[in-house]
């Protein structure tokens, strides 16, 4: 497990090369594939880390994105699981150990813990969801939930 300030100094440059190679680039899919890969093999502790869409087509619904990992379950009704939760309350969720939230979808049973964090454009319409899930239990608090929010923030909120 990596100490608060080695994740701290992970996460700024991460959110710095992130910025980076986006930069200019307007296609949303492009953003998402992007920031889903460089997060994803920016931490060892990130066993499925990708993006769940909120689906225009179909009310509250999501429908799954860009991602890194095993197989994810394609669509998640608002309120369902951990990803419909963060989607409903538009409001980050961690979860320290998925046995204990009541309907975690487990797509991957190697999962243990995860966290979602909503993703808004520049209206405040919430678009999507970041999903990333951890072989380890406990493995995010507020310092991911604080780097995942300014990440999504300054790449999808523009
Ligand atoms: N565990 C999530 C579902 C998505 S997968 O983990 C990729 C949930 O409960 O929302």
């Amino acid at each position: 497990m990596l100490s608060a300030s080695a994740k701290e100094q992970r996460y700024a440059a991460l959110a710095t090369e992130i910025a980076a190679v986006t930069a200019g680039e307007g296609n949303l899919t492009s953003r998402m594939a992007t920031t889903a890969c460089l997060l994803h093999f920016g931490f060892d502790a990130f066993l499925w880390t990708g993006f769940y869409l909120v689906d225009p087509d179909k009310e509250n619904e999501l429908v799954v994105g860009p991602y890194q990992g095993t197989m994810g379950c394609l669509r998640i009704p608002f309120g369902q699981g951990v990803c419909g939760a963060a989607a409903e309350a538009r409001k980050t969720v961690i979860v320290a150990d998925v046995e204990s939230f009541p309907g975690h979808i487990a797509c991957d049973t190697a999962s243990k813990s995860e966290i979602v964090v909503p993703v808004f454009d520049a209206e405040k319409n919430l678009i999507a969801v970041l999903d990333v899930d951890s072989a380890v239990v406990s493995a995010f608090d507020e310092i991911d939930a604080k780097w995942l929010e300014e990440i999504v923030g300054e790449i999808f909120s523009v």
